[in-house]
């Protein structure tokens, strides 16, 4: 069995944060609700917890609480911020109420050495975001170190293996965050690392044949890494008994569906290719509303995708969901926790009565990644950058055409390529060129030319729901530039994109 870290989520923005760092350090790890009581946890089998933070305060009139008797059970335990705050407070120290922040760097000047601290040296840089404050500890707790600003940094309990730090570790501005968490589940807690996506294939088929037994499953392809993965998965699992469909949409990369059949086939799924591109514009005509596109795209593929699964007779979905779209965001206000519906599958119809095979609904992004990379996944499908349902439709402003479409996607393979040849398409989480359909003037050679502008989008994320906006170098930009501008007719601008999320969002509609 893997050790396993329990993450209570009292609501914090970065509480997957903490669950990357984990896995990262090669043992699994979940996220579960603040309030969830001890008999469940005690269920899970953890061998350490660790409470994330929180945008309540201690002080709020019903703050998130956990389970008292927690803090009894001879677990290791590790508060983060609010985290620590909360168990500093039961045990009868002073946090001071406070409405100021104190958000941003201070150095770590260490009372003791102690293992929780081991290779980390003294003045190493910690990040601080909180309102309240932990001015006195109860006499039960002893403080390890201190910020250089003199308040209390981190404490331990006296004779049990609970400790509250008030610096993030789980975010890259604190240098030693990751030493620091290492230091707590491995020497703290001893759990083992040995978390490996790369070598979960024989359990997760063994667990889909076990789901399955003599049923049979479908599947929709949409040449994302997500679908691929948990396609092959199910393949290797039971065979023929997958039947895989690839809707051409019309809507999706230059020539997606050619590149990725090949090595699908060689792994074992071979999927039909339902041709409605014609369908797709024809139902698109007209449509500019972005909310429509998306509607009308979700239903003429479900559509589809219906009349496939009735003829297969099949009993199960295969789905590529994936961890973060199965946490329960915690929201500390409101009276119920939500899961985030998935956007490919959000609208299945009842009536299909499919059961879900998710194999990959405890995984991340990478981790799905590296599973891929060990089934076999050509490394081209593997790394690409994630690419939304309802595809190029929503990156054309305005109406979708045939030809609108060939333009767009002629611009973004100019674009892909050369962020490939520039070594830059693998840091960045997602690139891609909108069309916006607005003619200016330009000129080329001695012609006077009037036409389109393409936006070029590039972000740094870890899972979409936040994201900057990537620092290609200005002569990269001018290469794009210039040859999208060159050889994709229709295009005389290129424009850079540089809008975070939030305010903005990734995609363009
Ligand atoms: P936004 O634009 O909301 O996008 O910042 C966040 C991430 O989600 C992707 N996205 C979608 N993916 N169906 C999908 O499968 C959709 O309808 C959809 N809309 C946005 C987007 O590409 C980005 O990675």
């Amino acid at each position: 069995m893997y050790s396993k870290v329990l993450i209570l989520d009292f609501g914090s923005q970065v509480t997957k944060l903490i669950a990357r760092n984990v896995r990262e350090l090669n043992v699994y790890c979940e996220i579960i609700s603040y309030d969830t009581n001890i008999d469940k946890i005690k269920q899970l089998k953890p061998d350490c917890i660790i409470f994330s933070g929180s945008p309540a305060s201690i002080y709020d009139k019903k703050p998130p609480l956990f389970d008292k008797k927690l803090l009894d059970i001879n677990l290791p335990i590790l508060g983060i911020c609010y985290g620590a705050q909360l168990i500093s407070k039961i045990y009868k120290s002073n946090v001071k109420k406070s409405k100021i922040r104190e958000f941003g760097p201070a150095k770590l000047i260490k009372n003791k050495n102690h293992k929780i601290l081991l290779g980390i040296k003294n003045n190493s840089v910690s990040w601080m975001s909180h309102g309240d404050t932990i001015v006195k500890l109860g006499k039960n707790l002893e403080g390890l170190a201190k910020s250089e600003f003199g308040s209390i940094a981190l404490f331990k309990h006296k004779n049990k293996n609970i400790f509250g730090t008030q610096f993030h570790p789980e975010v890259v501005h604190t240098s030693f965050g990751k030493d620091f968490l290492s230091n707590f589940i491995f020497n703290i807690a001893k759990c083992k690392s040995n978390w490996r996506p790369g070598k979960l294939i024989k359990n997760k088929t063994a667990e889909i044949k076990k789901q399955i037994g003599n049923g049979r499953a479908i599947s929709a392809i949409s040449g994302g890494v997500d679908s691929s993965v948990s396609s092959v998965l199910v393949a290797k699992a039971i065979g023929s008994k997958l039947k895989s469909f690839i809707v051409d949409t019309g809507l999706m990369r230059k020539n997606e569906v050619k590149l990725i059949i090949p090595n699908l086939k060689k792994l074992g799924v071979n999927p039909k290719i339902i041709n409605a591109s014609k369908l797709f514009f024809k139902r698109l005509k007209g449509i500019t509303n972005p909310e429509k596109k998306r509607k009308i795209i979700g239903k003429t593929f479900i559509e589809l995708f219906e009349k496939e699964a009735n003829k297969t007779n099949a009993d199960f979905l295969v789905q590529g969901t994936l961890y973060p779209d199965v946490i329960e965001s915690v929201s500390i206000s409101g009276p119920s926790a939500v899961i985030k519906s998935h956007h490919n599958v959000g609208g299945l119809p009842k009536r299909m009565k499919l059961s879900l095979v998710e194999p990959l609904r405890d995984l991340f992004k990478d981790e799905v990644r590296v599973l891929g990379k060990s089934l076999g996944i050509e490394k081209d499908l593997i790394g690409r950058h994630p690419f939304p349902g309802p595809g190029l439709a929503i990156r054309i402003l305005g109406e979708v055409t045939e030809e609108r479409v060939k333009i767009l996607q002629e611009a973004d393979d100019i674009y892909t390529r050369l962020l490939k040849e520039k070594k830059l398409y693998d840091q960045i989480w997602q690139a891609f060129c909108v069309l916006i359909p607005i003619k200016t003037v330009g000129v080329m050679g001695d012609e006077r030319t009037y036409e389109n502008t393409i936006a070029i989008r590039a972000v740094n994320s870890t899972d979409g729901m936040t994201a900057s906006w990537s620092r290609i170098p200005y002569d990269v930009l001018d290469l794009i530039s210039s040859e999208i501008i060159n050889s994709v007719k229709g295009i005389n601008k290129v424009v850079f994109d540089i809008s975070n999320k939030p305010p903005s969002t990734i995609e363009w509609e």
